[in-house]
């Protein structure tokens, strides 16, 4: 178990205070390493079948919790095939409320029925394409919670709005609207998905994500509670591969990845998980 850092805060203290903001000590994660592999809307019954092989032929350690999103369609064969000792399955979208007539959507209700405990919610897919607002995420974020699904609840800025500097007013609103209405923590792992780096291959440095990862967690700690806050896994999203993924698991908050294009090749993913070094628990 890691303690508060005091060092670590300055580090962030000196980054935040340039903006003229104040900033509290920093509490690290202790939190198991978490891998989760977002499949997004790809695969046919072909390829799934040969990334499952490919997935139950890796290691993966123990102390790592490892967590994949194929798309609806092919949850029921992946959750047959794939070894479950190793890999937790989860959804990539539920609706926001219980059962009834709305034409297309799983309710986190399903899920849970089925035996999938993950969801995957707020992806900046989601948000941009879908029109999901930040009240929304929130909202089904705490439907699929008191539903029993642990969330992976994405968060993230674009470019324009990094470069512009309301990357940290976004991030607070985005956070605001989940701290509203989820008042369990327990079952979510928080995202951090800079919208600039998914699906480009522009990762975020090491510094870049670290920074915002400390800030979310100091964000957690004055909303939330250091106990909350120490225990919450801030993974990081975007253009994540077997080439950067060693040095973004070196920072200090940063509890894990949500992968996505890399995911769907079975020895990368594996690899990803693979990069806990000393995090993974023993
Ligand atoms: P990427 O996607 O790894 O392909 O950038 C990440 C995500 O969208 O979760």
């Amino acid at each position: 178990m890691q303690l508060c850092k005091v060092q670590r805060a300055s580090a962030a203290r000196s980054s935040r205070a340039s903006r003229g903001q104040r900033v509290e000590v920093v509490c690290s994660s202790t939190a198991k390493f978490f891998v989760g592999g977002n499949w997004k809307c790809n695969g046919s019954v072909a390829s799934v079948c040969k990334l499952v092989d490919e997935l139950n032929a890796g290691t993966i350690p123990r102390g790592v919790d490892v967590v994949v999103a194929p798309p609806f369609i092919y949850i029921d064969y992946v959750m047959q095939h794939l070894d479950r000792d190793k890999y937790q399955l989860s959804a990539q979208n539920a609706w926001i409320g219980a059962n009834g007539a709305f034409t297309g959507e799983v309710s986190a209700e399903q899920l849970t029925d089925f035996g999938v405990p993950w969801v995957i919610l707020g992806h900046s897919e989601r948000r941009s394409l879908c029109g999901e607002s930040n009240e929304v995420v929130a909202k089904k974020t705490s439907h699929a919670l008191a539903a029993g699904l642990g969330v992976i609840a994405c968060i993230g800025e674009t470019l324009d709005q990094r470069n512009s500097g309301s990357m940290f007013k976004i991030l607070d609103a985005q956070m605001d609207a989940l701290v509203a209405e989820v008042k369990d923590w327990t079952k979510v792992v928080l995202a951090y998905e800079p919208v600039w780096a998914i699906g480009t291959g522009v990762v975020a440095s090491p510094e870049q994500a670290q920074e915002v990862h400390a800030y979310l967690r100091q964000y957690c700690a004055k909303k939330l509670g250091t106990a909350v806050a120490d225990k919450l896994r801030i993974i990081y999203g975007g253009s994540v591969s077997d080439t950067n993924c060693k040095d973004l698991s070196k920072q200090e908050d940063i509890d894990g990845f949500l992968v996505g294009g890399a995911s769907l090749k079975g020895a990368t993913f594996v690899t990803i998980c693979n990069a806990a070094g000393p995090k993974a628990q023993p």
